[in-house]
């Protein structure tokens, strides 16, 4: 007999058929009623024992946890809350689960507590909801870029460079660290190292990226990028996977559309294709959110904030403009939003993002055209001399969840940023090489998907959406 899945179980009337079946038991009640899982769905399927036919050890067996197989017919359920059941001919246990030791029971547990046991929160139904919508977008990702004539591509994990410039990078080294080879002038010896100097984990494929698409015209990378910063958010992680798609002869504008296209798009596909999850998971988001205070509550349901997204242009709005805004707020003590009265040329702290987002556009919203101190080398100069093609997009209760901009194309400008900002030519020699040989207009930007995969499941803290979560002082698995 052909072993089926639940979620082929619950969308059939096929009464009457022999089935076999094989999952976790999440509860036995009444010596009778075993909802089973098997992670194909949100949903148990009910799988009533006959306990007069059924030995008493393995009744005992059957455990919050244990792995079992079931051979049964499906018969049109008698009991309510459920259509259909099976009942249960040949119950097999395949894998005991201690109910004594097992920590994940039937009862709510809490986020830090599932936290500390990663390799087992999977297995309760917010996690595999999480889990599951969290494979639904990754396809939709590729789906997408596929289908719109992208080529994907593979960024190196191991790079030479800081792509942000920002030095939050992990090294990567073999040398014994310690006791290092040293030069002659008492300095590690990094050309001993592995690959004869200096390497760490990539902070970002874009630059790398950026060659392809001066070649294969549009492309995007997807793959896991890493950062040494001391945040201790909800919103950051040290080991998280980008999004990042670049294309040759796109401006800003055509970015934007880009951007805006792209989430729509994955988040739709998520709504028509993962409907029992987000339905299960929009339950928990309503009931998080009756229990904070009244100014922090979310005014939408996960599903009506879902909904808004994709059906609502996201509003394009100048750093400029941004700044100006900000300004003529008033501060209200009394609110959640305090700013201080911003100046330009300053960088936006999350507040700021979350008043334009929250509470004046009450949308999302593309910020463009970012003071130049502020944003990374390789962005395009405007004819103004001081704000370059930025683009970040920032969504309510995520802030930033794409960062992006059209990038500098002309030699002579990049260099002399290069040069402003201490970046050795000889580091970026292959990079210089894009903008010598056949130079074009060309944007491109990073969707950091944890981000996205929170706004999409209503997940308060990014940690809880990507299975074993990397945080400073944190890599117990
Ligand atoms: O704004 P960022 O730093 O941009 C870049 O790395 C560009 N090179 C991307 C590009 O143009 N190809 O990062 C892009 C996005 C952010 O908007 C955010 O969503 C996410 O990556 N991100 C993080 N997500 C989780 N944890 C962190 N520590 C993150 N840092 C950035
Ligand atoms: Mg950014």
């Amino acid at each position: 007999m052909i072993r089926t899945t639940v979620a082929e179980l619950l969308g059939s009337n096929n009464f009457l058929q022999d089935v076999t079946l094989k999952g976790w038991v999440r509860t036995f009640r009444a010596n009778r009623f075993i909802a089973l899982n098997d992670g194909s769905t949100i949903n148990n399927i009910q799988c009533v024992v006959d306990f007069e036919k059924t030995d008493e050890t393995t009744l005992k067996r059957i455990t919050t946890g244990a792995a079992i197989s079931v051979k049964g017919t499906l018969i049109e359920s008698q009991g309510k809350g459920q259509s259909i059941e099976i009942q249960v001919n040949k119950i097999e246990i395949l894998g005991d689960s201690n109910p004594e030791e097992y920590p994940i029971q039937p009862k709510k547990h809490s986020f830090e507590f599932l936290r500390e046991n990663a390799h087992l929160r999977v297995r309760t139904n917010t996690f595999s909801a999480v889990m599951r919508v969290r494979s639904a977008l990754s396809f939709a990702v590729h789906k997408y870029f596929t289908e719109n004539g992208f080529y994907n591509f593979s960024a190196p994990i191991i790079t030479g460079s800081d792509a942000e410039g920002a030095g939050e990078m992990f090294k990567v080294t073999t040398l014994d660290i310690e006791n290092p080879p040293k030069n002659e002038d008492g300095k590690i010896d990094t050309s001993k190292d592995f690959f004869g100097k200096m390497t760490n984990l990539t902070v970002s494929g874009q630059l790398e990226a950026e060659t392809y698409a001066m070649a294969l015209g549009k492309v995007y990378t997807f793959g896991p990028t890493f950062r040494a910063e001391n945040s201790n958010t909800t919103r950051h992680l040290s080991e998280f996977w980008m999004i990042e798609p670049e294309v040759a002869f796109n401006n800003l504008d055509d970015n934007m559309d880009l951007a805006e296209d792209f989430i729509k798009s994955v988040i739709n596909y998520v709504l028509e294709h993962s409907k029992d999850d987000i339905a299960f998971l929009d339950g928990r988001y309503n009931q998080e959110e009756k229990t904070k205070p009244a100014l922090q509550r979310s005014e939408m349901t996960l599903l009506e904030k879902l909904n808004f997204v994709v059906e609502n242009n996201f509003k394009r709005v100048s750093y400029t403009e941004a700044i100006d805004i900000l300004r003529n707020s008033k501060p209200n003590k009394k609110k959640k939003f305090q700013y201080i009265i911003n100046e330009w040329g300053a960088d936006l702290q999350s507040e700021h993002e979350r008043f334009l987002v929250e509470k004046h556009f009450k949308c999302p919203v593309i910020l463009f055209d970012y003071p130049a101190n502020i944003k990374a080398f390789y962005m395009r100069l405007n004819d103004d001399g001081k704000t370059v093609r930025a683009m970040d997009v920032l969504f309510p209760g995520i802030g930033e969840i794409v960062g992006g901009s059209q990038r500098e194309e002309r030699l002579e400008v990049l260099q002399q940023k290069m040069a402003a900002l201490d970046i050795e030519e000889k580091e970026l020699w292959w990079y210089l090489d894009t903008r010598k040989f056949g130079t074009a207009e060309h944007s491109g930007f990073g969707l950091g998907f944890e981000r996205l995969v929170q706004f999409t499941t209503g997940m308060g803290n990014i940690r809880d959406v990507i299975p074993f979560p990397r945080t400073p002082q944190n890599a117990e698995f």
